[in-house]
């Protein structure tokens, strides 16, 4: 009945009744205290995801939102032993899922050693306590899920002191305990305060204080977020950002991205941050590659500023692939789940420039489907298909970055005399400098730059030489396929 999952992929499903009545005897028919699971079992999950009557008609099937809730909960690296969909008929005011079910599932989890249930539906308060009393061990719901992914991912100020604020309204209702075993062993934000503080010990008041702290430090935070921006223009390379529906493979892209590419160092970023990489396309240019929380459908109110807030970067961003799973069923409405929040952001997906759309998981589609999408992908429009798994693509895309990147500007190379200080200082600033080799005379430059500012150097600096170099396309294509082999 329980299917064990493998991966984030493999949600199984079991359809059925909640409020049928118990097929196996209770473990503890008095529903004693709930005891702290053990401290080996607090990684091990059971992911639920309730089907209430009311909620058939909505557009996606149950099994994908359990495929996703599974792929939530193993983005915050539990594993997730076992995944069911359970039909609720008549929801009950007290637990939300019946109680011969509860007893059933109280069983299993013991027999699994789970330290944690995972409700795929908002729960009040008094649902998540009766649960955990009846189950013996820690539940969370939905909300509670999504604040923990993007505690963990919120990377500016903003974000982080967003996510808090969001986690500690959420919680000033519910004073439940917390699994702060898990905020310490995953190193993780905590947004329940410092270590040694456990939710027990926050009262509401201590709460309500927090909260008014968290507001004026969030005013002050906006108020200076423009000199953030600031220092956000000077970093030296461009910003690529992956943004995408959860589970669309961003990390899977992310990493492959930064393994494909032969001179991958853990730059600037990375050792800060292990969500930005720096790396170097075909054409020797470098930048830097940047991973965002994933985007999820019917996001409770309350939490759409947070997640905002965590993807501010994307706002500074300088192209933004929205990676795509493109053998989902629900592809499409994935799609414009993550345009409407990116419209919310400010950028219009079909008409700005920076977005390239990534078909992702193209390794999972019958072979016809996958040849009319990578001919597709060949057409300038800004769409690329890939597999992150096999690497398949991974060339094209590239070369798009690189194509986006020096969209309008020539690629020149320019030889200049060593002692010629003032002409260097004048391609550096205005031009894009992919490549340099110095003799002793002369440096010689690989330079992107607008026609008109090729015209004005050769003008202003005729002892420079100045070489028109081919297609990117055609100087970057070989160059990726010798490194490949
Ligand atoms: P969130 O962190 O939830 O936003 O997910 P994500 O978009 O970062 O997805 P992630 O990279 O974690 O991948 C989700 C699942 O899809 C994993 O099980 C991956 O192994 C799988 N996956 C990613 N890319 C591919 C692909 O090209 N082909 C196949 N078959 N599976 C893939």
């Amino acid at each position: 009945m329980v299917q064990p999952v493998d991966g984030k992929d493999g949600g199984a499903v079991t359809d059925r009744p909640a409020d049928e009545p118990a097929l196996l005897p209770s473990l503890n028919p008095e529903g004693s205290p709930e005891a702290p699971p053990a401290e080996k079992s607090a990684r091990r999950a059971l992911v639920i995801h309730p089907i209430l009557r009311e909620e058939l008609d909505d557009k996606r099937p149950p099994e994908s939102r359990l495929e996703e809730a599974v792929g939530l909960t193993a983005a915050i690296e539990l594993d997730v032993v076992a995944a069911e969909c359970v039909r609720v008929t008549r929801p009950k005011p007290a637990t939300l899922l019946g109680g011969g079910y509860l007893e059933e599932a109280a069983k299993r989890v013991a027999e699994l050693g789970i330290g944690l249930v995972v409700v795929d539906h908002a729960l009040s308060p008094v649902q998540q306590r009766n649960l955990e009393r009846d189950l013996k061990t820690k539940v969370i719901d939905r909300t509670g899920l999504i604040l923990e992914i993007f505690g963990a991912r919120a990377r500016t100020r903003e974000g982080q002191l967003q996510v808090e604020l969001a986690a500690l309204t959420y919680q000033r209702s519910r004073l439940v305990r917390s699994w702060t075993h898990l905020e310490r062993q995953r190193g993780g934000f905590g947004f329940l305060g410092g270590p040694g503080e456990s939710q027990l010990e926050m009262d509401r008041r201590l709460i309500g204080d927090r909260i008014i702290k968290l507001k004026a430090e969030l005013e002050e935070v906006r108020r200076t977020r423009g000199l953030h921006r600031k220092a956000r223009e000077r970093v030296p390379y461009p910003v690529v950002a992956l943004v995408g529906y959860t589970n669309a493979g961003k990390s899977t892209l992310f990493n492959r991205m930064a393994r494909a590419d032969v001179f991958a160092k853990d730059l600037l970023f990375a050792t800060l941050d292990p969500t930005m990489r720096s790396i170097v396309l075909p054409s020797g240019r470098k930048i830097i590659l940047s991973d965002t929380v994933g985007f999820i459908s019917d996001l409770p109110h309350h939490l759409v500023e947070a997640f905002r807030a965590t993807l501010e970067e994307v706002l500074a961003a300088d192209i933004i692939l929205h990676v795509r799973d493109a053998a989902h069923p629900d592809s499409e409405a994935q799609k414009r789940d993550v345009e409407t929040v990116l419209a919310e952001l400010g950028i219009e997906a079909e008409t700005d420039p920076r977005v390239v759309e990534v078909l992702n998981k193209i390794d999972k589609l019958p072979p016809l489907d996958r040849e009319t999408l990578v001919r597709q992908s060949r057409r300038p429009d800004g769409l690329v298909a890939v597999s992150a798994l096999t690497g398949d693509g991974l060339e094209s895309l590239f070369n798009v970055l690189d194509r986006r990147m020096v969209a309008g500007r020539d690629v020149v190379k320019v030889s200049v005399p060593v002692s010629d200080g003032a002409a260097m200082a004048w391609l550096y600033a205005k031009g894009e400098v992919t490549e340099r080799e110095d003799d002793d005379d002369y440096a010689h430059l690989t330079v992107a730059l607008e026609p008109a500012d090729v015209a004005r150097f050769r003008d202003r600096f005729p002892a420079c030489s100045v070489t028109e170099t081919p297609p990117l396309a055609e100087r970057v294509a070989p160059d990726r396929q010798a490194q490949a082999s």
